[in-house]
């Protein structure tokens, strides 16, 4: 066992059950925080959201898997649920499946271990999967109902990953909503299909109208089930009542991990609504989207980025440069994003800039975008990079009361001299208490009031001892915490999976 998972697991032995969510606006890098933890847990849960997420992982000899709908955990054979809370999408389920075991059942790879349950895909030569037999399921008319509500808002859009997301919540919520179990019971989900497409159809009428699609696109309910049902059976086995099966599972005394998707800003009640994803992201969700009674969350990781971003709409108190070319400029400069000659002049240019004072805050916005990779992983859209905000995370911290903190990508801030921290939100002339926010329609308004914090000289990629960090960053990290309140545990230091130091 390495000294890092010596570390973790003398620290996680006391935490039967951990949540990780998502402090930001999502892309935090959980899955990287998900991998390193995942060795000392037995179930890996996902709660909320659904192909809209997109987490890479690894294999235990270190092939990548994305994982986007089934939990992390698959890539290191562990026992995976999706959750009541979490979307599902069949088509895309199959294929994530498909893409999972040409990874792991491939040749050189560490087999996986036997089935420890009896259903669950126990075929398949994976570890047991299982979806919960009510969580909402995706149909076109999800998609077709996405592009509407956008088109109809117009200037006022979210921004959303087209993955139905909102209308699966929302049309659940409208008691419209076919679900995974409806596979199996045909006239319960033709009936449930004819409703939703009774009551969508108007919307379609406007799109066709409006030269948005042809009429035709839109398939019948009859094609609809038809398709649905054809690929039921290959699902039929993995199908079960999770929230039960966790109730047994708890008996046995297993170690769960709840994967967090998307994060306290996109969460649907929490996060800055109306642009926010439509699940329960905060450490809460964790306990809807699974039917576990609360006692049972003992602990929550909270990840954050050093410099948040966001993607899509939606207010952002600490963004550097404005959204719209900010998520242009990682599409219109995709010579910058390889690793060649061109990225390094241009970030060696930057880098002076910032350091002698004279870089423009689209320029610093550039800078971390190339020096980050900071493009979308489900999208490929460029994300608008943030200073550090302290309020915004003492908010999250409010809602999700983390017992740690995982800091990611904290090897951006080498070789800066001083950077901008965000460190309290002026509002109406006033400075607002901590974990206090205004409303998310004023939040925009607010004053950022700014620190120039000091960083280091050194380059601190791949480190992973804290002894070994520059004075610059231990101070660093040390008044971060002292401003949160919440200890630092994990701390990513460059894009590799080992690229952790543990803060024991
Ligand atoms: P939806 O989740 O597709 O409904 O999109 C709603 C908002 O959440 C949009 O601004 C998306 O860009 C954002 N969003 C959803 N999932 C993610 C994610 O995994 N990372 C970053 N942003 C996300």
């Amino acid at each position: 066992m390495t000294h890092k998972h010596q570390a973790l697991a003398e620290i996680f032995k006391s935490y039967r059950n951990l949540v990780v969510v998502g402090g930001n606006w999502g892309d935090e890098g959980k899955g990287k925080i998900i991998d390193a933890v995942l060795a000392h847990y037995d179930v890996a849960v996902r709660f909320s959201g659904g192909a809209n997420a997109g987490h890479t992982v690894f294999t235990p000899d270190g092939k990548k898997i994305v994982s986007h709908l089934i939990p992390c955990g698959l890539a290191q054979h562990k026992i995976c649920v999706l959750g009541r809370g979490e979307f599902f999408n069949l088509e895309l389920f199959l294929k994530e499946l498909e893409e999972s075991k040409r990874v792991l059942l491939s040749q050189g790879d560490n087999s996986p271990q036997p089935p420890l349950l009896k259903r669950g895909g126990a075929s398949s030569g994976l570890s047991p999967i299982y979806i919960d037999q009510q969580a909402p399921l995706w149909t076109p008319y999800h998609r077709w109902f996405e592009v509407y509500i956008e088109h109809m808002r117009g200037q006022a859009k979210v921004g959303t990953t087209n993955k139905g997301i909102g209308p699966l919540e929302g049309l659940y919520k409208l008691r419209l909503a076919p679900v995974v179990g409806h596979l199996f019971e045909k006239e319960v989900l033709e009936t449930v299909l004819k409703s939703l497409f009774n009551v969508l159809s108007p919307c379609f009428d406007r799109l066709a109208s409006d030269g948005l699609l042809e009429k035709e696109t839109i398939p019948n309910p009859e094609m609809v089930l038809g398709t649905l049902i054809s690929l039921a059976d290959k699902i039929k086995d993995y199908v079960a009542d999770t929230s039960f099966l966790l109730h047994e599972m708890v008996k046995e005394k297993k170690r769960m991990l709840f994967e967090g998707a998307q994060a306290a800003g996109l969460d649907a009640w929490w996060g800055t609504y109306p642009y926010v994803s439509s699940g329960n992201s905060v450490a809460a969700g964790a306990c809807l989207g699974t039917g576990l009674p609360m006692q049972e969350f003992e602990a929550t990781i909270m990840v954050a980025k050093i410099l948040p971003t966001r993607v899509g709409f939606g207010p952002f108190a600490s963004e550097m440069w404005e959204r719209a070319a900010a998520m242009d400029f990682a599409k219109d400069n995709a010579d910058l994003f390889a690793d060649n000659e061109k990225r390094r002049g241009f970030l060696a240019e930057k880098l002076q800039k910032i350091n002698s004072g004279h870089a423009s805050r689209p320029e610093m916005s550039q800078y971390f975008q190339v020096l980050g990779d900071e493009r979308g992983a489900t999208t490929g859209r460029g994300r608008s990079v943030g200073f550090l905000d302290i309020p915004w995370l003492l908010y999250a911290i409010r809602i999700n009361r983390p017992k740690w903190l995982a800091l990611t990508r904290f090897d951006m801030l080498s070789k800066i001299k001083s950077l901008p921290v965000v460190v309290a939100y002026k509002y109406q002339g006033k400075i607002l208490p901590p974990g206090k926010l205004p409303p998310p329609w004023h939040l925009q308004e607010v004053e950022a009031v700014l620190e120039h914090w000091e960083c280091w000289p050194d380059d601190i990629m791949g480190a992973v001892q804290e002894a070994k960090l520059p004075a610059g960053a231990k101070k660093f990290l040390q008044t971060l915490e002292k401003h949160l309140g919440v200890p630092i545990l994990l701390v990513g230091t460059g894009p590799g999976r080992d690229d952790l130091v543990v803060r024991a």
